[in-house]
């Protein structure tokens, strides 16, 4: 996700600042970085990818006493040097978070006013908005304020004009606060870009304006009445401030994953199948899909392998990528081979990857890592744009991978016929409502944390589920077992009675997850023998499934999920990270950096 930085103040610091400044941004994810310095003139300096391409390119660049930095991650338009911040029009120069919706209504207007437009971003569309108003008007504030009202989105912006030595800030639905220095002042997107410099800062709310000089820091409000503004000052570290307010990582990303998914979206056109088609790769050739991926990443791969074939009725083959490299391999041409990761380097999968090119087989990465390793050798490559994970456990990069697996299912089926227009259409409906709904799922984490309570002290935990269910299980007692080191497992339901039921006993936790109707009756036999052999049973299912067994024995608590379509393994899941979440912390435990585990695993 993007993020601003702002430097006025002493001449010889700007570009250190400013460096440093995105730097500590860089956790939130980006994919290209710029900076804009004042002097006598303005000059602009952007690179591709990470930090280190700019500071390469900035060997001859002096520093002045303002500019203005930014780290994109691509929304409109890809991830480009000219689409990179800052954009200059006219006599405006601005870095902006957000997205401007009414853009290319706006685009059309300032082309017939003879404005010309370098790059696909938004951006530069508000840009010269606030650079045509400027024309007319002098008093910079109005002019932004007037820019405001034209503007549609949600947005905050910093902003140079070239004929004075100020530095603007603006500000709707996006963050900004405005750090406080000595002799120097700062805007920033949030605290971590700044708390190296300064601890205090000013808050801008939405619809307020700032101008700020090296001495001075002046806000108006929406009537554009100057007021004054409590300075806060910032007791935490800079990893404190990373976290939002949360007490881990772990549970700010499960709470990320509503925006998280909208990012993911924004990247197709999901209209409809059609346009949603078009803004995909094509899938056409492939008649076999094999999917490759390490931990929770080869879970997410067997929840892709049930929708998949159930959508598209093409068999899909998940394989663990550290077994699949030293194995022989059966696809061929028409095999596509799917390669899931979070960091885009676990050493196993980016073998694996290399083992298929070097047949000549087709490739596709479905990363979260920018210019990663498996991203830049995959012969495709889909973002699921999560933004930097930091928990060494999985959450928000998860369910990204699975709402990636169910938008390739949904277009492989409509390809392969076997997904109608108007169900396909249906489908994209209720993954447009995804961000809202799975806000309803995740405020069930106080139904997590009474559960936890009964949960901390076990011993041994078992998952069982059938089909998806299953798949998802795994990803239950892997999640649990990570953070919370109790022992767990996960069990195809009708499995049991082979051997491990002998582990039940009295009161022994059993998570049932039970979403899949079709075969609802046989998983609810499984809980029935464990729940005879003394289970304590959680059912984990839809409300749909429970009110059918509203004063049924075969379960002690449920927690159920409102959806009733194709993601329920995304709400399910989110349920699965929140309880492990929540043993973990009550055992008191390190739940972002768990004992022996390591978040990007780099060797064999
Ligand atoms: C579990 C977890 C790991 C990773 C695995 C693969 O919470 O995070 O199991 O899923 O190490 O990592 P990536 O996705 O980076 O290839």
């Amino acid at each position: 996700m993007c993020g601003i930085i702002g430097y006025i103040g002493k001449k010889k610091d700007s570009l250190d600042v400013l460096i440093k400044g995105l730097k500590n941004l860089e956790y939130r994810g980006y994919d290209s970085a710029g900076i804009a310095l004042k002097d006598s003139k303005i000059e602009i300096i952007k690179a591709e990818g990470k930090i280190k391409n700019l500071e390469n390119k900035l060997k001859n660049v002096k520093s002045t006493n303002l500019g203005i930095g930014h780290t994109r991650w691509a929304t409109h338009g890809g991830a480009t040097e000219i689409n990179a911040h800052p954009h200059k029009v006219g006599k405006v120069t601005i870095v902006h978070n957000g997205i401007i919706e009414n853009y290319i209504e706006l685009k059309k207007k300032l082309q017939k006013d003879g404005y010309s437009f370098k790059s696909e971003t938004d951006t530069e569309i508000a840009c010269a908005i606030i650079d045509k108003l400027y024309k007319k008007e002098k008093n910079k504030i109005k002019v932004l304020k007037k820019a405001n009202g034209i503007l549609k989105g949600s947005y905050a912006f910093g902003i140079i004009f070239d004929d004075d030595d100020k530095l603007y800030a603006m500000r709707k639905d996006s963050p900004l606060i405005i750090g406080i220095g000595k002799e120097e002042n700062y805007i920033a997107s949030d605290a971590p870009a700044i708390l190296e410099f300064t601890n205090k800062y000013m808050l801008l709310e939405k619809n307020e304006y700032a101008v700020l000089d090296k001495d001075k820091v002046e806000i108006y409000n929406e009537k554009l009445q100057k007021i004054v503004k409590k300075v806060h000052t910032y007791a935490g570290t800079k990893e404190t401030a990373m976290k939002n307010g949360y007490e881990h990582f772990m549970i700010k990303e499960i709470n990320d994953e509503p925006e998280v998914f909208e990012n993911l979206i924004k990247q197709f056109d999901i209209k409809d199948i059609e346009t949603l088609k078009k803004s995909m790769p094509s899938f056409k050739k492939y008649n076999a899909i094999d999917i490759i991926g390490c931990g929770s990443a080869y879970h997410t791969g067997l929840v892709g392998k049930s929708i998949i074939e159930k959508l598209a009725k093409i068999p899909v083959n998940v394989e663990l990528a550290s077994e699949y490299r030293y194995k022989d391999n059966f696809s061929n041409k028409k095999t596509l081979t799917i390669f899931i990761s979070q960091s885009g380097e676990t050493a196993d999968t980016l073998a694996a990857l290399r083992k298929v090119k070097e047949k000549g087989f087709d490739t596709l990465g479905i990363i979260n890592t920018e210019a990663s390793s498996i991203a830049r050798e995959a012969d495709k490559v889909l973002y699921i744009k999560a933004g930097a994970e930091i928990s060494v456990a999985t959450t928000k990069a998860y369910s990204a991978q699975v709402l990636m697996l169910i938008l390739i299912a949904i277009v492989l089926g409509y390809n392969e016929k076997t997904v109608s227009k108007q169900v396909a259409n249906n489908i994209l409906k209720d993954i447009k409502m995804l961000s809202n709904n799975i806000k309803q799922t995740i405020k069930q984490e106080k139904e997590c944390k009474i559960l936890a309570k009964d949960i901390y002290k076990a011993k041994d935990v078992f998952f069982i589920g059938r089909q998806i269910d299953y798949s998802l299980c795994m990803e239950g007692s892997l999640k649990l077992k990570e953070i919370s080191y109790i022992h767990s497992e996960a069990y195809a339901a009708g499995e049991l009675k082979h051997g491990t039921i002998s582990l039940i006993e009295e009161n022994t936790p059993v998570i049932a997850v039970v979403s899949d109707e079709t075969i609802e009756e046989k998983t609810i036999s499984n809980i029935k023998e464990v729940k005879a052999r003394g289970a304590n049973v959680t059912l984990i299912t839809t409300k749909k499934i429970l009110n059918k067994y509203k004063n049924a024995d075969f379960y002690d608590q449920s927690i159920s999920i409102a959806e009733d379509n194709i993601l329920i393994p995304i709400h399910i899941v989110a349920i699965l990270q929140l309880l492990a979440y929540h043993v973990a912390k009550q055992k008191g435990l390190d739940i972002d950096k768990p004992r022996n585990l390591a978040k990007s695993v780099t060797v064999e």
